[in-house]
Parts: structure tokens; C-alpha cells; sequence
């Protein structure tokens, strides 16, 4: 990251200033209705391998950057309490309707609580959560969190989760990647370099599955297709 002496000085802190470029594009594709990411149905990945984090069923699972994703009915299904956090009030509004549950609604530090159930989310900055609304936390489960930040703020969303979840449980993550073009074929069943330099020193790393789909290349003719990996990772806090 760049130095930027004069946001010290002005002591703001550095992610929101950063984020809040991204933050209004994310509010922006809400409002547009452009949210290609939303699966019309639960993960297969994540019914398929979460188990193998033994989770018992009270469980508290942290749902970061969670839009209106379907997975945290399927976590709440094996009992889990779950908590998301999610910027778009639209897309938390959508989540509570399009599910015909009804959610109480209060503040919780900096951001509003919503909450029906199981589930619980928080709506605002995951830069403005602190662990006093988060409570205690036995496991993540990210599915295109991490990789909604652009590369130079993912140590910062990594350092955040270590400081709003002090006694960390495990993390499970569903990634999506695209080879680049001078990558060795084996390098797709290799754990992601990135996630391994942004948590190797505080987790121990499992690449549980990696799954190859052929897809039409967007920036490619009508013929062209890539390979695209699935992964799915089991952190486990070291020590
Ligand atoms: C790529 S989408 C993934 C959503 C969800 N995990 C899923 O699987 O459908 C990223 C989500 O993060 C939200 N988001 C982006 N920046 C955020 C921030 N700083 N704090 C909270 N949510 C954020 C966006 O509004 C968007 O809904």
C-alpha cells in the first residue's frame, strides 16, 4: 500500500478511506440490480464439504461481506446461529423478503441489526464492525468475500477479521479462480498463493477439493472457453 501520510495525520483510518471508493460501487450494483455473484440456490460446495469443519449445531458462523446469499438459510438449516455483515441495506432487505421471514431491526455500534431467527445481519461496513456487536465467533464461512476486495485492501480485511475475532475458529473458503495464462497446469491443484500469504501465519491450510469447470471465456470469441478452479479451503487457527 502506498504511503499516505497526510490520511495519519488527519487520523482516519486508513480501510475506511480506502474502501469508501468501493463501497459506493457495491452500493451501486444493488441499486442497478447487477449482482451476476447471487446463486439462485445453495452452494453445492459448501453442503458437500462443511461438515468436514465438525461444527456442532449451536454453533455462532460469521457470514462476512454475505449479501443475500442463500447459504446462511442452508447454515442455519444444521442449526448454526449465523451473522453476516453485508454493506446494502437493499440487499439485506432482500434477503429477510425473498425468504418470507420477518426481522427485528436495532442499532449495533455503527450499523443496524437486523434479525429473524437464526439469522442475524449486520448492515454496514465490515470496517466498522467491531467485536462487541460480533460476540464470539466458533467459524467463518466465506464465499466471495475476500475476493470482493480489491488485491491492495485484502491484508486489511484478513487483519480485521484477526482483530474482531480474538479467539479465532476455523475459516472455510469458496474461491473461484482463473488461471493466468503462464501458469502450470498443476499450479490449479495448488492452494491459492495469495490465501496462503495472507493467512499461512496464523492458520494451518487445507485444500479440501478443487474442481475444474470449462466456461465461455468473456473476453474471448464465441469458441473459446477456460478452465475455471473451484477450491475449497480448511483453515484451522495454528497452535
Ligand atoms: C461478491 S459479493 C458476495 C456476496 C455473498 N458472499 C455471496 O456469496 O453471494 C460481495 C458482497 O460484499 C458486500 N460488500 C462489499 N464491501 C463491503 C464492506 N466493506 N462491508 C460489508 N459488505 C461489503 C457487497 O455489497 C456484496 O454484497
Amino acid at each position: 500500500m502506498p504511503a499516505c501520510p497526510e490520511l495519519f495525520a488527519a487520523a482516519v483510518p486508513v480501510a475506511e478511506i480506502i474502501t469508501d471508493r468501493d463501497n459506493a460501487s457495491w452500493l451501486q450494483c444493488w441499486h442497478d440490480r447487477q449482482t451476476g455473484f447471487h446463486q439462485a440456490a445453495i452452494n453445492p460446495l459448501l453442503s458437500r464439504f462443511w461438515p468436514e469443519l465438525g461444527m456442532d449445531a449451536g454453533s455462532r458462523i460469521f457470514v462476512p461481506l454475505c449479501g443475500k446469499s442463500l447459504d446462511m438459510l442452508w447454515l442455519a438449516q444444521q442449526g448454526h446461529e449465523v451473522i453476516g455483515v453485508e454493506l446494502s441495506p437493499l440487499a439485506v432487505r432482500a434477503f429477510f423478503e425473498e425468504n418470507h421471514l420477518r426481522p427485528t431491526r436495532r442499532p449495533a455500534g455503527l450499523l443496524t441489526l437486523w434479525r429473524a431467527g437464526r439469522i442475524s445481519i449486520l448492515c454496514g461496513d465490515y470496517f466498522a464492525l467491531t467485536g462487541n456487536e460480533l460476540g464470539q465467533i466458533d467459524a467463518v464461512y466465506d464465499r466471495a468475500a475476500l475476493t470482493a476486495f480489491p488485491e491492495d485492501v485484502r491484508l486489511l480485511y484478513v487483519a480485521h477479521l484477526q482483530v474482531i475475532l480474538p479467539t479465532s475458529g476455523k475459516v472455510f473458503i469458496l474461491t473461484t479462480e482463473m488461471p493466468d495464462a503462464d501458469a502450470l497446469p498443476a499450479h490449479t491443484l495448488e492452494a491459492d498463493s495469495e490465501i496462503v500469504s495472507l493467512y499461512g501465519a496464523a492458520f494451518n491450510i487445507e485444500l479440501l477439493h478443487v474442481e475444474q469447470v470449462f466456461e465461455a471465456d468473456p473476453d474471448g470469441d464465441d469458441q473459446a472457453h477456460i478452465a475455471i478452479a473451484h477450491k475449497v479451503y480448511r483453515l484451522s487457527p495454528k497452535g
